[in-house]
């Protein structure tokens, strides 16, 4: 027996736009699969000319959220307005009256998953998300629902498509780091704002939502290590290019006996690791589990089609669960008792140093890193009147005593400076 789901739709942009595409063309395709009639009945945005673009019609808008909140025919909403107000304060409203959310919203989800499920326990609904990490690639779901007999070991993951187009940019094509942002810009990848993407925010977003789920315990995102790409230079990559690296920016979630580190910041990944090829805007997770082993998924990470194409998984998802899933962990907020988050990472490190170009710079340099533990495994010097650049990848070493060595470093001599750090993915 069919049965009828009404859904609404919460900001119809680019991300709800392509929602609304997908259930109106696709809703005999739904229909004759799962038997569910789903209609979009009602949607909210300001902007009646995005609205009609879409060939919704005016009738179709509604006045406020009070209007969905209270609409009785109403059993899923869809919130793709973006950031954290007023979305929050929306979907608490519609949550608590008894309807699921499905969102795309990565920012709100983990800054205020705790305080979302409540209300959805509340309101005997279900909170979804699949849309929120890496567009249309089914991660957050093979996490849930697909990997539950293993204990996942590492989640390392391209899942910032700007920064992966910009940083792609300039390893293909030589182009400088504002030139690539510039043309991601052009293209619509970059927002004209870009800091979320270039500096990691939504990275770590979405690498504190996936790791909470991989770990079972809530990773707050402030405990997320994070660095962007706007210090990368083509020096760095080339000099990653001649020791066999391809730089990316990785969000690394890794757990070790009662240790996780969660961290967002360029990494060099070896040529032949089946990360260093994706390359543009597409992204991909790499998950390590104890009895799968290695995994990878990948696509498109953005965009309307395939952000749209996880929101409608869910909105058919909560249309055929009789009950609503939540957390498998307590989700408090609070990093489950027992958990250290890791700091002191262990990992290779590309360092590139100005120094002057004299006797026994690079012997003091060389003094410095034995001194607090670290090993060289290559150097690359190039000298000239204008001073020395010298590169060092270390061996295998801890992040305190390769941070002491760059501050002992710049301590020798005024004119030495450590212009580029980046770790190396073991
Ligand atoms: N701005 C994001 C990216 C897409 O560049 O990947 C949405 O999360």
């Amino acid at each position: 027996m069919n049965k009828t789901v009404n859904v609404a739709i919460m900001g119809i942009g680019t991300v709800g736009g392509g929602t609304y595409e997908i259930l109106t063309q696709n809703h005999d395709y739904l229909l004759a699969n799962h038997g569910i009639d789903f209609r979009v009945k009602k949607v909210l945005d300001k902007n009646l000319e995005r609205v009609k673009s879409f060939g919704i019609p005016e009738s179709a808008v509604a006045s406020g959220v009070d209007e969905i909140a209270s609409d009785k025919d109403i059993s899923i909403v869809v919130e793709t307005m973006g950031g954290v107000e007023p979305a929050k304060t929306f979907i608490e409203k519609v949550l608590l009256s008894g309807k699921s959310v499905v969102t795309a919203n990565k920012e709100l989800v983990s800054k205020h998953w705790p305080t979302l499920e409540a209300a959805a326990k509340k309101g005997g609904a279900g909170l979804y998300f699949e849309a929120s990490c890496v567009g249309g690639v089914p991660i957050i779901r093979a996490l849930r629902e697909s990997l539950q007999a293993n204990h996942v070991n590492s989640l390392v993951g391209i899942i910032n498509g700007t920064t992966n187009y910009i940083l792609s940019k300039m390893t293909e094509e030589g182009m400088s780091y504002a030139d690539a942002l510039k043309e991601a810009q052009s293209l619509g990848y970059a927002e004209f704002n870009p800091t979320a993407d270039v500096e990691g925010f939504d990275a770590s977003y979405k690498l504190s939502i996936l790791s909470s789920l991989a770990f079972h315990t809530c990773i707050p995102f402030q405990h997320v290590y994070r660095e962007g790409i706007t210090g990368i230079t083509k020096a760095d990559i080339k000099a990653g290019k001649e020791l066999g690296y391809v730089i990316k920016l990785l969000a690394i979630g890794k757990r070790s006996g009662d240790t996780v580190e969660v961290r967002v910041h360029p990494t060099f990944v070896p040529a032949d690791h089946p990360l260093a090829g994706v390359s543009g805007s597409f992204n991909a997770v790499y998950v390590n589990g104890d009895f799968v082993d290695d995994l990878m998924f990948y696509g498109r990470g953005a965009g309307a089609r395939p952000t749209g194409s996880a929101i409608v998984s869910d909105v058919v998802y909560a249309a055929e669960r009789t009950e609503p899933i939540y957390s498998d962990f307590e989700n408090d907020g609070k990093i489950a008792a027992g958990i250290t988050i890791g700091k002191d990472f262990t990992s290779k490190y590309y360092l590139s140093v100005s120094a002057p170009d004299a006797p026994g710079v690079l012997a003091a340099l060389a003094g410095v890193f034995a001194k607090n533990n670290v090993s060289i495994e290559t150097v690359l010097q190039r000298g000239g009147s204008g001073g020395a650049s010298i590169s060092f990848l270390t061996h295998t070493a801890q992040e305190s005593d390769v941070r002491r060595s760059v501050a002992e470093i710049e301590k020798l001599d005024d004119a030495n400076k450590v212009v580029s750090l980046v770790r190396v993915l073991s």
